[in-house]
C-alpha cells in the first residue's frame, strides 16, 4: 500500500470497505438464522440486500476510477464479524442472545458508518461528486441498519431479554 496522496488514501478506504462488504455478504445469512425474533432476523435479511448493493456500488465506483477491487483485507472486520459468530454459537437463552447480535451487529456498523463517512469526505475533496454521492448513499443506508438495530433493541429485544 502507498499513500502519497488523498487519491492513494482513497483507493486504501475502499479497498477496505469492499473487504468489509464481501465479508458481512457471508456472515448475515447466519446471523439472520441465529436471530430468535423474527423481526431482528427482518432487519438482518434487509441488510443483505442493502450489502449487495453497496457492493455494487463500490464495483462501479472502482470501475469510474479504472482500479481494481482487490488488494486490502480487513482484518478489524474479520475480528468483528469473529466475535458475533461466538455469540451464534454460544449457549443460551435467546432473547439475551437476540440483546448480543444488537451489540455486535451495531458494531459492524458503526465500523462501515467510520469507513463510509472517511471516503465519502476524500471523494469530495478529490472532486468525485458522483462518487462521493454513491459514498453517501451507502452511508445512509449504514445509518438507518444502526437506526433500526437500536430501536428494536430498545423496544423489544432488551426488554425480553430483562426479563429471563
Ligand atoms: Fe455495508
Ligand atoms: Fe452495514
Amino acid at each position: 500500500m502507498k499513500l502519497n496522496s488523498l487519491e492513494d488514501l482513497l483507493l486504501h478506504e475502499l479497498r477496505d470497505l469492499y473487504s468489509a462488504e464481501m465479508q458481512i455478504m457471508k456472515a448475515l445469512p447466519k446471523l439472520t438464522q441465529a436471530a430468535a425474533s423474527p423481526a431482528l432476523a427482518e432487519v438482518f435479511a434487509a441488510h443483505l440486500d442493502e450489502t449487495e448493493r453497496q457492493l455494487d456500488r463500490l464495483d462501479t465506483i472502482f470501475e469510474d476510477l479504472g482500479e481494481a477491487t482487490h488488494g486490502a483485507s480487513c482484518p478489524a472486520m474479520e475480528g468483528l464479524l469473529e466475535e458475533g459468530q461466538e455469540i451464534v454459537a454460544e449457549e443460551g437463552d435467546p432473547a439475551v442472545k437476540d440483546a448480543a447480535l444488537i451489540a455486535a451487529a451495531q458494531r459492524v456498523e458503526h465500523y462501515e458508518i467510520a469507513g463510509y463517512g472517511a471516503a465519502r469526505t476524500f471523494a469530495e475533496q478529490l472532486g468525485y461528486s458522483e462518487i462521493a454521492e454513491l459514498l453517501q448513499h451507502s452511508l445512509d443506508e449504514e445509518h438507518a441498519a444502526d437506526d433500526k438495530l437500536n430501536n428494536l433493541a430498545l423496544s423489544e429485544v432488551n426488554f425480553e431479554a430483562a426479563n429471563h
